[in-house]
């Protein structure tokens, strides 16, 4: 399922998620603390894992991953297919805390 979210917040209203807290990126590497606007990618590399991409735009979809659980909405809808159950990092936000598989082309960079 694709979730697109475009309505924007009002000025000065902290959303629903920032209330909670940061997000966290759970994977078999352990629990990664998103930061505010950040897309998964950017929290990924900001954790040392290395992913696999080309584009960052959602055109490509090399980085397609799967998302075991939780919920990612795109600010804009990407042109590359994203089928149920996955996700493409490069160009989506958690929506509270999310588990993704990273085995498929992803590793911790050393
Ligand atoms: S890197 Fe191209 S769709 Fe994510």
């Amino acid at each position: 399922m694709r979730e697109c979210l475009l309505a924007p917040a009002q000025p000065g209203q902290r959303s629903e998620d920032e209330a909670r807290g940061p997000a966290l990126i759970h994977s078999r590497h352990g629990a990664l603390a998103a930061r505010p606007g950040e897309t998964l990618l950017d929290t990924l590399e900001r954790h040392g894992q290395r992913v696999e991409f080309q584009c960052r735009s959602g055109y490509c979809g090399a980085c397609r991953t799967p998302l075991l659980a939780g919920r990612v909405h795109y600010p804009e809808p990407p042109l590359a297919f994203v089928p149920p159950g996955q996700c493409l990092p490069c160009c989506c936000h958690p929506q509270g805390n999310v588990s993704l598989d990273l085995a498929h082309g992803t590793e911790p960079s050393s």
